[in-house]
């Protein structure tokens, strides 16, 4: 007789994609160049999936937990649409005071539980490296929705897809990152991504906001033109893909300094009219007035249409970490 494989009472692992099936999703760095165009490809597809007729029963009899222990409107509610369309339910624990966690039970116990009850947990925690904590913790597939001031791997293949999506390539691209660069998860996580391709990177924040050190050395060491400075003027007409941040209040240790630099940059139609005919204006959102509500109009802002974007790839996440592509 033989031993039947691991995964044998997973329905669809005949056809899984052992990159992905059945892997955390930690961080930005997992992923090649390779597995970046697998996600577009299998994100592209259920765009017209969603389009042709609103979902399909591909994870039928899967469930999720998303369990964020920080605030989340569009991950979360993303990650709820994505393993429902592919006709999978979700347990959703968004308010921790309500769990047991509430009664001290470490992340590492509570990881355990979901595990038992379902097939992967997405999990916001506001420690970095809280993600990789639950990793060891679970035996199955954790999906790091933002630890931290760490990274937001999804958010960054979403960025990724949007500018393959609305420019037609990432490579030969500008891409110019604003805001809140030191705290900001998704910038961390869309730098080393980027570093996969032939970019350049303009990294423009104020002088206590930079970048941190280790992604601009590790993106320096792929070979990537990277310039760092605090004036948009100077990047802006070449810039390809403005990206803007929140500056990330929650996480400053002294409000003083949160309130000296939270109105540092608003991208406004001033703005507009100095960048490329040919742009792109992104936001993870939320936006707390770093970008002014008159460019929404701009057909250069992509912002909302990123959120579109989010859903087929959290989608095409979920089909290929849970087995089917
Ligand atoms: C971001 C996050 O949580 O890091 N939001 C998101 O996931 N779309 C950005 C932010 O909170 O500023």
């Amino acid at each position: 007789m033989t031993t039947p494989p691991a995964d044998a009472h997973l329905p669809f692992a005949d056809k899984s994609d052992p990159r992905f099936f059945g892997k955390d999703i930690l961080s930005i760095s997992q992923f090649s160049r390779n597995d970046l165009e697998t996600v577009f490809a299998v994100a592209r597809e259920m765009s017209q999936i969603v389009e042709h007729g609103g979902g399909s029963e591909l994870l039928k009899g899967r469930v999720l937990t998303n369990l964020f222990y920080e605030p989340s409107t569009r991950t979360s509610s993303s990650f709820v649409a994505a393993i429902e369309r592919l006709g999978g339910s979700v347990i959703q624990i968004n308010n921790v005071t309500y769990s047991s966690v509430s009664k001290g039970e470490s992340l590492g116990d509570t990881v355990r539980t979901m595990e038992s009850y379902t097939d992967a947990i997405v999990l916001r925690h506001p420690e970095m490296g809280s993600a990789a904590e639950a990793a060891i913790a679970a035996t199955k597939p954790i999906i790091n929705a933002g630890d931290g001031a760490g990274e937001h791997p999804t958010q960054a293949l979403l960025d990724a897809y949007t500018i393959y999506e609305e420019m037609g390539a990432i490579d030969g691209l500008t891409v110019t990152m604003l805001g809140d660069l030191k705290y900001g998860r998704t910038v961390h996580s869309l730098a080393r991504l980027l570093a996969l391709f032939n970019v350049k990177i303009n990294y423009v924040s104020p002088a206590i906001l930079r970048m941190p050190l280790e992604f601009v050395s590790e993106v320096e060491s792929a070979g990537i033109e990277q310039v760092v400075t605090s004036d948009l003027k100077a990047v802006l007409e070449d810039t390809d893909v403005l990206y803007v941040t929140r500056i990330q209040k929650e996480r400053f240790d002294d409000q003083v300094e949160y309130e000296m630099v939270k109105d540092s940059y608003v991208v406004d139609a001033d703005t507009m009219r100095c960048a490329k005919e040919r742009m792109i204006v992104m936001h993870p959102l939320p936006r707390i007035g770093e970008i002014a509500t008159e460019v929404d109009q701009d057909p250069r802002a992509a912002y909302f249409r990123q959120m579109e974007y989010g859903l087929y790839v959290r989608m095409a996440l979920l089909a290929l970490v849970l087995g089917k592509a």
